[in-house]
Parts: C-alpha cells; structure tokens; sequence
C-alpha cells in the first residue's frame, strides 16, 4: 500500500548565522534536548516509513549523530534554500510515492495533532499536492506570506523580502510544515528557480508551480506556537519558555504539586510519580524519574538519576547521573550524590558527598561525611552495610567497606575495612586538663591589671 506510506524530510541544512554559533543551529538544545530531537520526535505520530535529515556538509553528519537517532542523513553543500534542501532528498527517496511531509528542523514546538491534521488534509477529497501549515502571529515578520483565493485555496507563498506591500499586508503566514503528494513533489522542486531576493531555491515557490500544473492546494490553519522557527538566541528563549509550560502543565496533570510552577525547570523526558511535591526553584536536568509521593525540597538539582516512592530531597540537594534514591530515604541540605545508592529508609541529612557507593538500607550518614572516591586517576567505591552509622566528617576513603551495624566515630579518617557491628574511629585520644582554662584566664588577666 505505497500511497499511505509517509515519508518525513527534516530541512537542517540551513546556516544559522543569526544564532552566531558554532553549533548547527538545530542542535542546539531546549528543555534539554536539540531542537532537532523533538521535531523527530513529534513525527512518530505520522509512523512515518522513512526519515531523511538534509544536513549542511559531510562534517556535520557527525555532530548530529546522536540527535537524528536511526533518522537517514542526506547532505545538501551548500545549502542554497530550502527547495534546493528538499532537492537533496530526492536520491534517498527515489521509488517513495506515499505522502511526503517536510518539517523544519528549527521549529521545536511542533506537535503532533497538528501534524496529524496536515496529512489528514492532504488526503481530502481534493487530493492536494500541497497542504501548508499556516498560521496568523501578532507580528508577521519576515515569514512567507500566504496567498489564498476567495474559496480559501493556496495559490502562492511569496518570501517578505519578495512581497509587495499588499502582500506583506497578508496575516496569513507559511509556518514552514508542509506535506506533499509524493508522487509529484521532486518533480515541483526540479522546476524551481532562484530569481528572488535572496538568491535561493525557495521550497515555498512549489506552490504557484503546483497551481500552474493543475493541481489544487490548501493551508490548515494551526497556532502560532507550534511553528515557532527559532533563528536567534532570543527565539530560542523564547521556545523553551512555551515548552517549559507545556511540560509544567504536564507534570500537574498527571499529579504532581509544583508550588510555584514558573519556577520549576523540566528536562523533556522527566517523569514525575503521582503526589510529588516540588517546592519553588527546582531543576531537573536529563533522565530523572521520580517515584509517587516523593518531596523535592527548594533549590534542588537533579539529573540523571531515579527517586523511588516515599523519599525527601533537599532543600539545596544535588543528585547527579547515576543516583538511585530508594523508598523513603532521605537527602538533606547540601548533600551530593553522585553514581550512588543510597537504599530504603537511609539519611544523609546535612553536608555531604556520597559518591561510587552503596548506602546500605536504614544506615546513617553523619554530617560531612565524605567519600574520598578520587586519588587523581580512578575512581573507587565505597560499601557501607545496612544500619551502619557513619559519625559526622567522616572521610571515607575508597575502595572501602563498612560492615552492616558497624559505627565509624566521628571525625574518622576510614581507609581499611570495618567489620559488621565493629566501631572504627580514627581520631587522637582526648587529653584533659581540669581547672586548667580557669587559671589560663587568671594569670592572663592579672598581667593585664599590673601595666600602668
Ligand atoms: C522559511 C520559509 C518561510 C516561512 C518560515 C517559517 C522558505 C523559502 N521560507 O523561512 O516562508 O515563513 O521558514 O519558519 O522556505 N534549510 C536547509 N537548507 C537551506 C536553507 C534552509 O536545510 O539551504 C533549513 C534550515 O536549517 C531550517 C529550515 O530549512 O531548519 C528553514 O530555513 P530558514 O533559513 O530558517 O528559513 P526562513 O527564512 O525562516
Ligand atoms: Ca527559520
């Protein structure tokens, strides 16, 4: 059935030179990841038999590596405008007759719904070869302009820097998403020209060679906000703010407390258990999975890390990749974790970093306990049995094990291994001397009173 196969371009070829970056300008990331990530992403909604990313040059296929995921790459060198990308995916597609969606891969705030009511279009009764997101923004700025007839059909899409004033005068505006009928679309493209303000092959310009052929077009109209094209830093500002209130929206949905949403920061893929709490000014960075019922106090930063049902973070906690929070333990003011499980019911309450390690189930970490896991070149764990409890300062240095029960004094220096139910301490006997600071004040005082 090759006619309700889809096929998806993503246009990521484009030079960017407004973001004043290094970086591709699709890599760069919003709610933790590139633009690109989540345009892909949305497109699963199409199930689409093919995915073919236009890339600027052989060097970039590299760095997009991870963000296109199992997506094809094509390259497109130079990048001469956005007909001329679409141009590039031709070989990649030759034989491919389905539906043909092109997305940009700068417009981050694309969703699915909307995807799925281009294609649905597309399949309309007038069997379009062209149907074009539009939408009206409050300012209609340098996007293309879209020119309907009085029945509501597309006739063109004409560049700003290429309207008239009548035109420009349009609200109307081309969003960038556009699915095609694949079976007439690389043919379209061939015929496009690049005598326009900018010198380029503009994929918009399909349109009026569509019409010229016969063939009927149409816009759907979607929001502002899914089509979002970011070309400068203040855009991607602007991109993250609307994704972070998708994702805090999200979050209370599925029921979570955030107490001053405004001020928690999602990753994409966070996941939050029901009847969290998250108190203000919190982050979450990549990969973290937080079980039901858990608090996460003020001011603390997670990433990559899991937190099971029933535990207390923070306030000022930070757990870093690899930490694996258990069932109603606890982590308190600035304590960091770092490739650590801390197990069911353990405390580390107050000023500590616990990293390489195991916290067995109900132990206690004293305050400014330390796992010195670093000696310069590798790292090493640390084992501490279930009940143990480690005095406060305690520097735990690692590799080293602490038996279950065990007590480890407080200030101790812990190199060699404590045996179960044993206590280890480090510290130098105490010397004491009675009356001693009485008379040390005395004869300091009686030579002060004698000075004239
Ligand atoms: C484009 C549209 C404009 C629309 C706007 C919506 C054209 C000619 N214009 O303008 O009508 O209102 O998007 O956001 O299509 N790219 C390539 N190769 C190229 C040029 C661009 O792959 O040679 C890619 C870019 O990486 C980007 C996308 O195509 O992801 C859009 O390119 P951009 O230069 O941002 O187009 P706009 O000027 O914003
Ligand atoms: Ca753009």
């Amino acid at each position: 059935m090759p006619d309700t196969e889809i096929a998806v371009i993503v246009l990521a070829a484009g030079l960017g030179t407004r973001m004043k970056s290094d970086r591709p300008k699709v890599l760069h990331p919003v709610a933790g990841r590139p633009m690109i990530g989540h345009v892909l992403a949305t497109t699963e909604a199409l199930a689409p038999a093919r995915r073919v990313v236009v890339v600027g040059n052989t060097g970039q296929v590299d760095a997009f590596g991870d963000a296109v995921g199992d997506a094809e790459t094509v390259v497109q060198d130079p990048p001469r405008g956005t007909g001329d990308a679409v141009a590039a995916a031709r070989d990649a597609l030759a034989g491919f007759t389905g539906d043909i969606v092109v997305v940009y891969g700068d417009t981050p705030l694309l969703r699915p719904e909307t995807l799925l009511a281009l294609i649905a279009a597309r399949r309309g009764p007038d069997d379009p070869a062209a149907v074009v997101l539009g939408f009206r923004p409050d300012d209609a700025a340098e996007y293309g302009r879209l020119v309907t007839d009085a029945a509501g059909g597309l006739q063109a899409i004409v560049e700003f820097r290429d309207a008239t004033p009548e035109v420009a005068a349009i609200g109307l505006c081309n969003g960038g998403i556009m699915a095609f009928d694949g079976a007439v679309l690389f043919d379209l493209v061939a015929r496009i020209g690049n005598d326009n303000a900018k010198g380029e092959y503009y994929l918009t310009d399909v349109i009026a060679l569509a019409r010229a052929a016969g063939r009927v077009c149409a816009v759907v109209e979607g929001e502002p906000e899914d089509v979002l094209g970011v070309n400068s830093r203040a855009e991607l500002a602007a991109a993250e703010a609307v994704l972070q209130s998708r994702l805090r929206a999200r979050a209370m949905a599925a029921g979570a407390t955030l107490i001053d949403p405004a001020t928690t920061w999602f990753c994409h893929d966070t996941r939050l258990g029901r009847d969290v709490v998250v108190e203000p000014n919190v982050v979450f960075g990549p990969g973290v999975e937080v079980g039901d019922r858990v608090t996460i106090r003020a001011f603390s930063h997670l990433e990559g890390c899991r937190v099971a049902a029933g535990a207390t973070i923070g306030p000022f906690a930070r757990l870093r990749p690899g930490a694996e929070i258990a069932d109603g333990a606890r982590i308190g003011n600035f304590v960091e974790v770092k490739q650590a499980r801390i197990e069911a019911g353990a405390k580390v309450n107050h000023l500590s970093y616990i990293g390489d390690a195991r916290v067995g189930a109900g132990a206690n970490i004293g305050a400014g306990t330390i796992t010195c896991n670093y000696d310069g070149f590798d790292k090493h764990r640390t084992e501490i049995g279930a009940g143990a409890f480690i005095g406060s300062n305690t520097a735990l240095v690692a590799p080293v094990t602490v038996g279950a029960g065990a007590v480890v004094g407080a200030g101790s220096v812990i190199a060699d291994d404590v045996a179960p139910d044993a206590l280890a301490l480090t510290r130098a006997p105490q010397g004491s001397k009675p009356g001693w600071a009485a008379a040390y004040r005395a004869g300091k005082q009686a030579k002060k009173d004698d000075k004239p």
